[in-house]
């Protein structure tokens, strides 16, 4: 019988958890096995995880009795929530004490919580320099996983807190690459002003996960953020128009002008990057570049992404 030790992954078929399975079934003579979590095992996604070796389960964070059997037997467990999937603070909570009580009760060793601040903490609620959200937010899918912080800790498990960065894979599947705009020129438009913005291949973001379930305990109780490179607007677009070929202008505009863009979740988005922009030094402070290196050797820069990415970018 293998000695080796199980990591259950939430969201393992997208793209959080699907880099942390591809990191452990990639890294075969490693002390881990991957154990893929999913509402459908049948799917596309889910088989091609199980070719690469992962154990392929059921499990869904609205039902507890599921994740409860999902991480049954696990050292390890991946927690991560789906906020773009439902848009509700509320909901992001719930799954996440689901998750944390479920690690409890299987008694997992050490689990990676995927979170982000509680912006409250910068901007509280009287502060309208951005317009309060929901009620009770700032940055609605941040503040929640913030918030969830305490969950993971009252419910005594061993945690590690990620905080991720933004992903530059937005720049391909959420709409926010290049645009044409009507003078006919390339822009990409970020509410970011003169400010540097961490990001990171979304890749990377399971690689590094690795790295931190391959030190071990020493990582618990501990915040870790990660980041592939802090870049601003205008050094993207300088990137962008190198590989396109074609000059793409930044388009700074301000977070009021970004978060009436109408979009679902443009107020949330607005809020974030002038959040970003705004107390930027404790956010890339909080995000060191080399600290993810060295979780993560092959962290990839933003043009090492672009690059990598050539063909999709040029597409879309
Ligand atoms: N985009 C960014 O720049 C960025 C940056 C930092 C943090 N984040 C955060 O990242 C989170 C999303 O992570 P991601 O990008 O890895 O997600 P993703 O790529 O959208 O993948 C989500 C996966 O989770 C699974 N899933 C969805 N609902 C589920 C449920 N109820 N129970 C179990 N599994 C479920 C789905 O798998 P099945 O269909 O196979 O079940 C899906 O493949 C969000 O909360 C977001 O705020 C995003």
């Amino acid at each position: 019988m293998s000695d080796k030790k199980i990591i259950a992954v939430v969201g393992a078929t997208g793209a959080q958890g699907g880099g942390l399975v591809r990191a452990i079934t990639s890294d075969p003579d490693g002390p881990f096995i991957a154990r893929a979590i999913t509402r459908d095992i049948n799917s596309d996604k889910a088989r091609a995880l199980a070719a690469l070796g992962a154990e392929v389960v059921a499990g869904d964070v609205d039902d507890p009795a599921s994740l409860r059997r999902a991480f049954e037997g696990a050292y390890g467990a991946y927690c991560v929530t789906f906020f773009w999937d439902h848009f509700s603070p509320e909901k992001e909570l719930a799954q996440a004490r689901a998750m944390a009580e479920a690690a409890r009760d299987a008694g997992v060793k050490h689990v990676i919580w995927s979170t982000l601040e509680d912006t409250r903490k910068w901007v509280p609620l009287s502060d309208d320099r951005m317009p309060t959200l929901m009620g009770q937010y700032k940055v609605p899918h941040f503040d929640s996983k913030g918030t969830a912080d305490r969950v993971f800790a009252d419910a005594g498990v061993p945690t590690t807190y990620l905080l991720t960065s933004f992903y530059w894979d937005n720049f391909i599947g959420f709409g926010m690459g290049p645009a044409r705009g009507a003078d006919g020129k390339l822009a990409i438009t970020l509410p970011l002003g003169e400010a540097k913005m961490p990001g990171i291949a979304a890749e990377d973001i399971g690689r590094s996960a690795y790295g931190i379930f391959k030190k071990g305990t020493e990582m618990i109780g501990k915040r870790v953020g990660i980041a592939g490179e802090h870049v601003s607007g205008a050094e993207m677009a300088s990137a962008f128009s190198t590989l396109l070929g074609e000059e793409v202008r930044y388009n700074a505009v301000d977070p009021s002008v970004y978060r009436g863009f109408g979009f679902p979740g443009a107020e949330d988005l607005g809020n974030m990057f002038q959040f970003k922009r705004d107390f930027e030094d404790d956010f890339r402070a909080a995000r060191p570049v080399e600290g993810t290196r060295a979780l993560n050797p092959s962290l990839q820069s933003f043009r090492d992404w672009l690059a990598a990415n050539r063909d999709r970018i040029a597409k879309s």
